[in-house]
């Protein structure tokens, strides 16, 4: 198993006198060369939960209250658990075992900062070469993501088009070989076909190295492209879980149910030229309040029986759902 987080609950105090679990009894494992969706609207946790597998959590607002973060990297021999690790050990491993390719390709990569020398700057922190044999291999990997990596290499983020900007994000990720990538929304902010060429390339690089990925996205169709399975994701906790293609084909959390009506090419409902459904309300930070059914204020299925915290079932033995129905 490439990645098991076990029972991890992360608390978030944004507000002086209330504080939330923004991420909530979570159990989610990844093995070598399996890619895992987890899918959930804005506001939900997801990325919360992305940046909190590396520790990089906000610290003075946020704790990990319980549970383990365990990763097993078979090609460089090393098993850790993310929670036990000192700052120190924390920046060793960062990049090296586990890398992220960030949200937002704008705000992440330096504006001021040529990308050969971002790139370069990364394998510099973990790879014991000289500078000219780190930025040989900065150019190398972005020849091998089809970015001419000689005429880019002093190109500044503004110079590139966006989806050049988000391999250079992929490139940062992946230089150092890691054993496990988390991809927050790698494809938000792309037209459809530079989209697919960023998912068909990550599907690539876990094809050739074998390692597990975490898919962060809120587009189910995106989740079905890429992913062997799926956790649906709700104010912080998990709602259903299951094969990606037995989840979409056969939804049972009144949650995903909704979800997938939402969406003209999954929904077997749907009738062309028929107004849309659409779930009703917001995700709040109400939502993520105890005593209730997290997805309660929206729910078509509620009733008094889901005014109490609801633990996660297994539904013959492979599916897991958070519903009293
Ligand atoms: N640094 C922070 N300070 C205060 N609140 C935060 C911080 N980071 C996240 N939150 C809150 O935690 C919750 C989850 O946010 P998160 O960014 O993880 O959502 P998300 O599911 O990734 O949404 P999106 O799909 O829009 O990216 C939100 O209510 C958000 O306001
Ligand atoms: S527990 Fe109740 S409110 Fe929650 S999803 Fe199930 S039916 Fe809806
Ligand atoms: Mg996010």
């Amino acid at each position: 198993m490439a990645l098991d987080i076990n029972n991890l609950t992360i608390e978030l105090c944004a507000e002086k006198s209330h504080c939330i679990n923004v991420v909530d009894s979570l159990s989610l494992s990844v093995n070598e060369g399996e890619t895992v969706s987890i899918v959930g609207e804005s506001g939900s946790g997801k990325s919360f939960l992305g940046l909190s597998i590396l520790r990089l959590n906000p610290p003075d607002i946020s704790k990990i209250v319980s549970g383990g973060i365990r990763i097993k990297c078979k090609s460089q021999n090393e098993e850790i658990d993310m929670v036990k690790l000192n700052a120190g050990e924390l920046a060793g491993v960062r990049g090296r075992l586990v890398s992220m390719i960030f949200q937002d390709p704008n705000t992440c990569l330096n504006p001021v900062m040529k990308i050969g020398d971002q790139i370069t700057e990364a394998i510099l922190a973990h790879k014991k070469v000289s500078k000219k044999e780190a930025e040989s291999i900065a150019v190398l990997y972005l020849n091998s993501l089809n970015i001419d990596g000689k005429s880019r290499f002093r190109a500044y983020p503004y110079e590139l088009s966006g989806g050049m900007r988000q391999r250079v994000m992929i490139a940062m990720a992946m230089v150092l070989n890691p054993c496990f990538l988390i991809a927050d929304e790698p494809t938000t902010a792309l037209d459809v076909t530079t989209s697919l060429q960023v998912l068909r390339l990550i599907e690539n690089i876990k094809e050739k190295s074998g390692i597990g990925v975490i898919f962060i996205t809120h587009d189910l169709t995106v989740a079905k492209s890429i992913s062997d399975r799926t956790y649906v994701f709700y104010a912080g906790q998990v709602m259903e879980s299951g094969n990606t293609e037995d989840l979409i084909n056969n939804p049972v959390h009144p949650y995903t149910i909704s979800l997938i009506k939402s969406v003209p090419s999954l929904s077997k409902e749907y009738v062309p030229k028929q107004r849309l459904f659409n779930i009703p309300g917001f995700l709040t930070g109400d939502d993520f309040n105890k005593g209730k059914c997290r997805f309660y204020s929206r729910c078509f299925k509620r009733n008094d029986e889901c005014l109490r915290d609801i633990p996660l079932k297994v539904i013959d033995g492979k599916r897991e759902v958070r519903c009293v129905k």
